[in-house]
């Protein structure tokens, strides 16, 4: 791995760039592979947070060269949806991403990202009926047309994504697989506020009561692990007491609960294999997600 020297990983760092264009990007990356460098991609959509930075780091350990992109994608926005309100600043992003040490934050435009008349989409079957996919029509479809034209620009050797959006993670997987992507999708640990709350960009939408009524979120998640320790297999029981516990909290209101194949991601009625456990919540109008593996 390239640690430094002149031209080399440390020099690089203090320069990050900020790149608009694809064609920029292209060949950025074309000369860095001209080097022999390897690269981490890490996609987000801004307004970034301890978990994107454990991402950064991560990508940033593992490879000679790493770029972010923020990039709010709206075709991953339902109508209803807060793609107008989504969070952003782009200044702090640069800031934690050059600290980081990424080497390029890409933050296109949508024009740029997108032809006007774009016919081609990525659509992953199965894996996004249920969960979020079920409640977010073409949410999906969104994600993995933007991600695949991410991994066809950057042509990365890694790309990290965060274990809180569980669904996410699986259905990329899946998609690299399927479509022969030449990379690997690292999944990276969710990484939690003190108190336990998942971190989201989405977190600050709630006000002061909201946020402590969101911890019920990882509440019930911690009951569910403690009854699946002391031996409960039967996930009807789990959910039960998983329910039970969110609904104690007045401003939460279940948007699902779900003990699925963490592999599938289809319905268990046993516990026998690794299962995920997947809630959505609304606290207020703030739709959150948390998840648990076992
Ligand atoms: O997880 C996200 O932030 C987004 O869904 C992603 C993967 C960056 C695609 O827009």
């Amino acid at each position: 791995m390239d640690k430094g020297g002149e031209g080399g990983k440390f020099s690089a760092n203090k320069a990050m760039k900020t790149i608009s264009s694809v064609k920029e990007l292209k060949e950025n990356i074309k000369s860095w592979k001209k080097e022999g460098l390897t690269i981490g991609l890490v996609p987000t959509m801004g307004f970034l947070h301890e978990g994107h930075k454990s991402l950064i780091d991560r990508a940033v350990k593992e490879n000679d060269r790493v770029v972010v992109s923020v990039f709010v994608n709206p075709i991953q926005f339902g109508p209803k949806e807060d793609l107008s309100t989504y969070p952003r600043d782009i200044e702090r992003d640069k800031k934690l991403c050059s600290d980081a040490g990424a080497n390029i934050l890409f933050n296109p435009e949508a024009s740029e990202m997108y032809f006007k008349d774009a016919s081609t989409f990525v659509d992953v079957e199965e894996l996004t009926e249920g969960l979020c996919g079920s409640k977010r029509p073409g949410h999906f479809r969104g994600v993995c047309t933007v991600v695949s034209k991410l991994f066809n620009i950057v042509t990365p050797d890694k790309a990290y994504f965060g274990q809180k959006d569980a669904q996410q993670l699986a259905v990329i997987k899946r998609m690299v697989r399927d479509l022969n992507f030449d990379l690997e999708v690292v999944g990276c640990e969710i990484i939690r506020e003190e108190d336990g709350l998942a971190k989201s960009s989405r977190n600050t939408y709630l006000s002061k009561e909201e946020r402590k009524a969101a911890l019920i979120l990882s509440k019930s998640l911690n009951k569910a692990r403690n009854v699946l320790s002391e031996g409960e297999r039967n996930t009807k029981s789990i959910k039960r007491v998983i329910e039970e516990v969110l609904n104690s909290e007045p401003l939460a209101k279940i948007d699902y609960v779900e003990v699925v194949d963490s592999i599938t991601l289809k319905p268990v009625e046993k516990v026998e294999k690794e299962i995920l456990i997947a809630i959505a919540v609304f606290i207020g109008k703030t739709r959150l997600i948390d998840n648990i593996i076992f």
